[in-house]
């Protein structure tokens, strides 16, 4: 009986010690993204309290990373808004297992309390911190994790819209697009980057079954994917305006135009998107860079919905 049990013990023993040596290897394999690799600097939240960056935020967690600015007109209000929406599907894991940081590359703008009214308007829940730093310390962050890239004409700012998604000890480290389908982010970011301690997630999930969209109609496809993270039609105020009847309120020309540059239109001082454009300050409407057939497409999308849409709309915002 004992030594059928010291067998046993000794069987697991080598078991285990074959696991662990086939888990040293992995872990050697990404010493490179350890505690010698990201900078322990110190960084600020958009409550005030001082951070270091991988002590306090990446050891030992798994953890969403995205490099934003408040003045950002480019791809960043939609990166943001996308991952508003994949936190809001991952629910209290986010916060316990699971952590989101958007850094500032514009420090200088973006100080805590400008960070605090940002998070707000994004409806960013607990777990998600807007840090700010030493403008160095940050272009050092951003180098390390690959985000960095020089800016030229299609890329103003010299940040790549995307994000980099981690899980500090399993050493699992994967870029990617910031605005992608967010179901298919959620389940990234939950099930596979978290499949070393959930064994159990079976059958991997594939894109297809992530896919919430069926593509019949182009527009409601770029609907879906480039504007459903901050609007609805008919369904009241997200981040954005609610654009039930915007058709009929504006002219086909006026919508165009501001659907390609709003940014454009601002500083033009264009009367009515000014006055938009304070009434929702924080957030700026993204210049998404659409192409003219996918305006128009999105035009004819926004009217049919409307015209479709119950007599009566949705009242109050919906986060
Ligand atoms: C990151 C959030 C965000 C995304 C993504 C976004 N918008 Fe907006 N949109 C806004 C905000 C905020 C406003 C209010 C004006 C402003 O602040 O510039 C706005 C305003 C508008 C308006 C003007 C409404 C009016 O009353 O005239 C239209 C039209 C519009 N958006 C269409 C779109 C379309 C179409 C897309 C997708 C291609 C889109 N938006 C993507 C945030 C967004």
């Amino acid at each position: 009986m004992k030594r059928n049990q010291l067998l046993r013990l000794s069987a697991a023993v080598l078991f285990m010690g074959g696991l662990l040596s086939g888990l040293d290897s992995t872990a050697y394999d990404n010493t490179r993204w350890g505690a010698g690799y990201f900078p322990n600097v110190e960084l600020t939240t958009q409550d005030g309290t001082k951070v270091h960056f991988y002590d306090d935020l990446i050891k030992g967690k798994m953890v969403v990373i995205e490099l934003i600015y408040t003045r950002c007109v480019d791809a960043c209000p939609l990166e943001t808004a996308r991952l508003a929406q994949v936190q809001r599907m991952l629910g209290d894991r986010v916060g316990k297992e699971i952590f989101f940081y958007s850094i500032s590359i514009d420090p200088e703008q973006d100080t805590p309390k400008v960070l605090k009214e940002y998070a707000e308007k994004y409806h960013a829940g607990p777990g998600w911190l807007f840090l700010t730093g030493k403008k160095d310390d940050i272009d050092l962050i951003s180098q390390k994790l690959g985000l960095y890239a020089p800016p030229n004409d299609r890329n103003r700012d010299g940040h790549t819209p995307a994000v980099v998604i981690g899980n500090e000890v399993t050493g699992q480290w994967m870029r990617n697009s910031a605005t992608d389908n967010p179901r298919f982010l959620a389940i990234l970011i939950g099930d596979w980057m978290n499949s070393w301690k959930n064994r159990q997630a079976e059958t991997p999930k594939s894109y297809a079954d992530a896919s919430v969209l069926k593509i019949a109609d182009k527009g409601q496809y770029i609907f879906a994917t480039h504007c459903a993270a901050c609007h609805t039609i008919g369904h009241g105020d997200k981040i954005g305006p609610d654009l039930r009847g915007v058709t009929s309120l504006r002219d086909r020309a006026w919508l165009a135009r501001f659907i390609a540059r709003p940014d454009q239109m601002i500083a033009e001082g264009d009367p009515v998107a000014t006055e938009l454009f304070k009434k929702y300050k924080q957030v700026n409407m993204p210049d998404l860079r659409l192409a003219d057939e996918d305006i128009h497409a999105l035009i004819d999308y926004m009217q049919n919905q409307t015209e479709t849409a119950a007599p009566e709309p949705a009242s109050g915002a919906h986060p």
